[in-house]
């Protein structure tokens, strides 16, 4: 599975976002250690705080049926009923979710569907994070 081909998987996705109230169609495409791929969409609610992210739907579909090693995530955003053309980076409670499921090595592909893609790094994303071995010390 190349980045780009997780890319189109995101682009796929985000056709099925629940958008009734943004507007703003994200999809997200995460990658499994044994090259499986779990799909999300955002999903909108009338209380707003009830919304979903496309990377935690992602994220909680895997988690769910037993997953627990992933390698990287590819996400894409933009107004519903448009292409793709800005990236989309990941808000800040996703990427606290990616850190309890993904170490420093966990990739993130960013795209604005012109078949270039942005990467980095779960470190680069969330540096000096909060994670479970905090917990412990
Ligand atoms: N959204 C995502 O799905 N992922 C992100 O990382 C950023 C924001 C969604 C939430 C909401 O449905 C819409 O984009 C506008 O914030």
């Amino acid at each position: 599975m190349t980045p780009l081909q997780l890319v189109d998987l995101a682009i796929e996705a985000r056709e099925r976002a629940y958008v009734p109230y943004s507007h703003f169609a994200v999809g997200a495409a995460l990658l499994t250690g044994s090259g499986k791929v779990y799909r999300g969409c955002n999903i909108e609610n009338s209380s707003f705080g009830a919304t979903n992210c496309a990377e935690r739907t992602a994220f909680f579909s895997a988690v769910y049926e037993g997953e627990r090693d992933f390698t990287a995530i590819a996400v894409v955003g933009g107004p519903e009923g448009e292409r793709v053309h800005e990236l989309c980076p990941p808000c800040g409670i996703c990427r606290q979710v990616m850190r309890e499921f993904c170490g420093s090595g966990f990739r993130i592909y960013l795209s604005k569907g012109d078949g270039t893609y942005f990467e980095a790094s779960l470190e680069e994303m969330l540096p000096f994070s909060f994670s479970q071995e905090d917990l412990s010390k």
